[in-house]
């Protein structure tokens, strides 16, 4: 629990069906697009991990989180309400490369959409956004006012284009590439982009101490074992070994 502080949620709402949008109080360094903070919102040892969480966006003295239920950590953080306390470690990783020129592609799908909206708009690039969802689409309002272009795919055709979002990407557009999502759509989007164009994706792991420390994170690349948490969680497409 070393470093770990305890801050004021300000909010916690569903803003589409098992998708919550956090935002707690906190000011002083709060981190830079694509970087991550380890969350506990229970007391006890079980779940005895803390989660990694994307830093979704920042401003003056709040920080917004967007997570997807997916187990019993985010289901206890889903029930949390405002004035409720939380404890924190952060921020952690790397992030973005943000200084690229040229025209931008980001691709998200699904809660990958998380880190995209800080990346955004700390990027002075045009950016075209592409992001594929399952069917219920969520933060298209936020993210509009930062992007040119805006495509977007679901699985049951209920907005957009029907099918994924990589069958409406064309690498050969862009000067560099950004993407967070599923693995098999990020590996697409490598393969993709293989000798057109960089690629940088944010790769999610289990991870334990988030700090670098245990290893349990780590994934393969073509530099050998790599730690998400420390070495990542963003890594250039043609290192990571799908
Ligand atoms: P658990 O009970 O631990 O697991 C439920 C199910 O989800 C299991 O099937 C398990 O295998 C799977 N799962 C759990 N963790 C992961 C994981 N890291 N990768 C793939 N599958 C997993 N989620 C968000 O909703 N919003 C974010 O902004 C966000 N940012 C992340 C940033 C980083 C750097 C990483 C590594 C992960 C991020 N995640 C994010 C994923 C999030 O950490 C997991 O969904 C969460 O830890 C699940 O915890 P749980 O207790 O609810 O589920
Ligand atoms: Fe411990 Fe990454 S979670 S090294």
């Amino acid at each position: 629990k070393e470093g770990y502080r305890e801050v004021t949620i300000c909010s916690n709402r569903e803003i589409a069906t098992d998708i919550y949008e956090m935002k707690i109080k906190e000011t002083g360094i709060l981190g830079v697009p694509g970087q991550f903070y380890m969350l506990r919102g229970w007391q006890g040892l079980d779940p005895f991990l803390p989660r990694p969480i994307s830093i979704c966006d920042i401003s003056d003295d709040e920080i917004t989180f967007l997570y997807e239920i997916r187990g019993k950590g985010t289901g206890i953080m889903a029930g949390l309400k405002a004035m409720d306390r939380i404890e924190i470690l952060g921020p952690l990783g790397n992030g973005f490369e943000l200084n690229s020129k040229g025209n931008i592609a980001i691709i998200s799908g699904g809660i990958g959409i998380a880190p995209m909206i800080y990346t955004m708009k700390s990027i002075d690039s045009p950016i075209d956004f592409y992001c594929g969802f399952r069917d219920e689409v969520y933060y298209i309002d936020e993210i509009k006012k930062y992007v040119n272009n805006i495509y977007i795919t679901t699985e049951d055709g209920s907005v957009g284009h029907k099918g994924f979002i990589t069958e409406l990407f064309v690498p050969d557009r862009y000067d560099m590439v950004m993407t967070c999502g599923p693995i098999p759509m990020m590996k697409k989007v490598v393969e993709m982009c293989k000798d057109k164009v960089p690629v940088f994706i944010s790769m999610e792991s289990r991870m334990a101490c988030g700090i670098g420390a245990c290893l349990g994170c780590s994934i393969e690349t073509t530099w050998g074992m790599k730690r998400v948490c420390k070495d990542g969680p963003v890594f250039s497409g043609e290192e990571v070994i799908f």
